[in-house]
């Protein structure tokens, strides 16, 4: 079994999708990995109080508390190898992180971002989508580099903008695809059929799923 870090910042939603696709697979007797901790730089995520409930190691680290992006990042590396992990997710981090972290977990840290990358990195990406009047929109999987939003795609999802589509409806779409691409790409990273290589490329075995519709 992999372990599994997950990050976050706030509800949570993509979290409980992956532990509840993790679970499914470990009733079916077919586990590929646990979530072995949550980790919040806001304490009052309503994720992390989610995760205390289902009895995961739930631990928040406020940026606030610290001077720099640098020693937060440094802080936040110690408390995030504490657990070994195989794999890191941001699953609504709300941070850039700095070479520190980026450096220490490379190859084993992802995240889900609400766009079709390298379309519209950053914030708002709904209503940017909708007002760059775009006729398809998703979400994308993606290892982290120290670039906003960058670094290799994995995997993405595709949701239709459609006429009638402001940018909550459009968002509410979008996130129901993100819970079925995140566990879909944690399970694949554990089979071990996407991978960085040394020069950080990605390699994707053909059997990885890369499109979902
Ligand atoms: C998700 O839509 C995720 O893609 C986004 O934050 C939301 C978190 O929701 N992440 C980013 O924008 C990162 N650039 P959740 O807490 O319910 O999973």
């Amino acid at each position: 079994m992999k372990r599994v870090v997950v990050l976050i910042s706030g509800r949570g939603s993509n979290l409980m999708a992956l532990h509840q696709r993790l679970c499914m697979l470990a009733q079916a007797e077919t586990g590929v990995a646990e979530i072995v901790a949550v980790i919040s730089n806001k304490p009052e995520a309503a994720g992390l109080h989610w995760a205390q409930a289902q009895g995961i190691e739930a631990r928040w680290l406020d940026h606030r508390d610290f001077q720099s992006r640098e020693a937060y990042d440094e802080a936040l590396a110690h408390v995030v190898s504490d657990f070994h992990p195989d794999l890191v997710v941001l699953a609504g981090f709300m941070r850039v992180l700095t070479k520190v972290f980026v450096q220490r977990f490379a190859g084993r840290l992802i995240n889900i971002h609400p766009s079709l990358l390298p379309a519209f990195p950053g914030l708002q990406t709904h209503q940017r989508a909708l007002e760059a009047g775009v006729c398809l929109h998703g979400a994308t999987v993606h290892f982290v580099n120290e670039q906003l939003d960058g670094g290799p795609i994995i995997a993405q999802a595709f949701v239709p903008v459609l006429q009638c589509d402001e940018a909550q409806s459009l968002a509410d779409r979008v996130l129901h695809a993100e819970h079925r691409l995140l566990p879909q790409v944690v399970v694949d990273f554990c089979h071990g059929l996407v991978a960085l290589d040394p020069l950080d490329r990605l390699q994707r075995s053909p059997e990885a799923t890369h499109l979902l519709f």
